[in-house]
């Protein structure tokens, strides 16, 4: 070591040495640490503009299917192979539409979808599949029912949805098995009101170009929970353009429910986003009474039309499903049946919009506040 001028042979000189050393020791460690923090740093700025690194690359893509399939971004196509493996070859069916049939699908990571298989002898085709894909494409929703990806493989016409764990508001009714889940309170029947109120609210004037659903009744309707429902089935949706969507637009057929079914359009043959908030107005009909949509010959419509027309809130009171006991608030019966009176009118024009509905709604179930004054 003679360049540090002094000899190794001198104890206090191996100090010197030594600390030396471990000097240069530290630096190199530094440096490693520093190239170590490099990458590091640059990845993270370059994941703003979406270029990852190659072991990141399995996790964030998935989490970005997840957060595009939340907000409708990441639709994508599916092989027939798949979703036949996903629903185990159409083995467990968990609902019949007018021309397809849905089946239960396991997608792997432990969530589950459902795969709508659209029949073409049940009447199905593809043009109305690629409708119902389109209107699908375009809303992304909390109370809609969304669209994870599609399949046109083989003749074959396959949607997979987001699957809905509850069924559907007509089997929670109306069935055996839904009855025995016990009744659905009056404050439940005004929560799923104002959810459906806000998924048509959407597509009405949200959407764009705006949707007219055209089947709007209990068996499209599925539950989260006892208080929260989802508008599902875009079979028979119609898109805008409309000039004006509260104008009515000529249908060659008239499609849809009966007992759901808009009477004017009906007569007419022309249907409007109005036509939804007549089926709507059914809807709260059925929430109220706890009856279906048709009775014998009678639409409920008809049957409820002259104790809905009185004046009387006490009369309108015996229109009350008797499995709720007579647990329901009278202010917010009051309030329904208003506006299931409004919805119901012949002329369409008359009939209030969804935005306004949804708006009643949520305010009569805001909680009193009942102000005391200071004394
Ligand atoms: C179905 O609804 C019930 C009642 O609201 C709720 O307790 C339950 O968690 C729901 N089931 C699922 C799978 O979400
Ligand atoms: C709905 O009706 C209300 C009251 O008539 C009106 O003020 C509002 O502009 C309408 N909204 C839409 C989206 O048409």
């Amino acid at each position: 070591m003679w360049f540090f001028g002094f000899s190794t042979n001198r104890p206090e000189n191996l100090w010197i040495f030594g600390a030396i050393l471990l000097v240069i020791l530290l630096l190199i460690v530094l440096k490693k640490m520093a190239r170590y923090l490099e990458p590091q740093a640059s990845f993270t700025s370059e994941k703003d503009i979406e270029t990852e690194s190659e072991e990141d690359h399995d996790t964030s893509t998935s989490q970005k299917i997840y957060t595009s399939c939340c907000n409708a971004g990441g639709i994508r196509t599916y092989a027939l192979e798949e979703l036949k493996m996903a629903t185990n070859d159409f083995r467990i069916r968990i609902g019949v539409g007018a021309t397809s049939f849905v089946y239960l699908a396991e997608l792997g990571d432990g969530n589950f979808g459902a795969v709508k298989r659209v029949m073409e002898e049940r009447g199905g085709s593809r043009k109305i599949f690629l409708d119902e894909v389109s209107v699908l494409l375009r809303v992304s929703h909390p109370n809609l029912v969304g669209l994870l990806g599609f399949c046109l493989e083989k003749g074959e016409q396959l949607l997979l949805l987001e699957y809905v764990a509850n069924k559907s508001l007509f089997d929670r009714m109306h069935t055996y098995y839904g009855q025995s889940l016990g009744v659905l309170s009056w404050s439940n029947r005004l929560s799923i009101a104002l959810d459906i109120a806000r998924a048509l609210e959407y597509l009405h004037s949200q959407a764009d170009p705006p949707i007219i659903h055209r089947d709007i009744k209990c068996s499209n309707i599925l539950l989260i929970d006892d208080n929260h429902a989802k508008l599902a089935d875009f079979g028979l949706c119609k898109l805008g353009p409309f000039s004006d969507p509260n104008r009515p637009k000529r249908q060659t057929s008239i499609k849809g429910s009966f007992g759901y079914v808009d009477t004017n359009y009906l007569n007419t043959g022309f249907v409007s986003t109005k036509s939804d908030v007549y089926s709507f107005g059914v809807l709260l009909l059925e929430l109220i009474t706890g009856l279906k949509s048709i009775q014998g010959s009678a639409t409920l419509a008809e049957w409820t039309e002259e104790c809905r027309r009185n004046k009387n809130v006490e009369v309108w009171a015996k229109m009350l499903d008797p499995k709720l006991n007579g647990d329901a608030n009278m202010e917010q019966l009051r309030v329904l049946v208003d506006i299931a009176n409004s919805a119901l009118v012949e002329n369409c024009e008359a009939r209030p919009n969804m935005s306004s509905i949804a708006d009643r709604i949520l305010s009569c179930m805001e909680p009193q506040l009942h102000l005391e004054l200071p004394v």
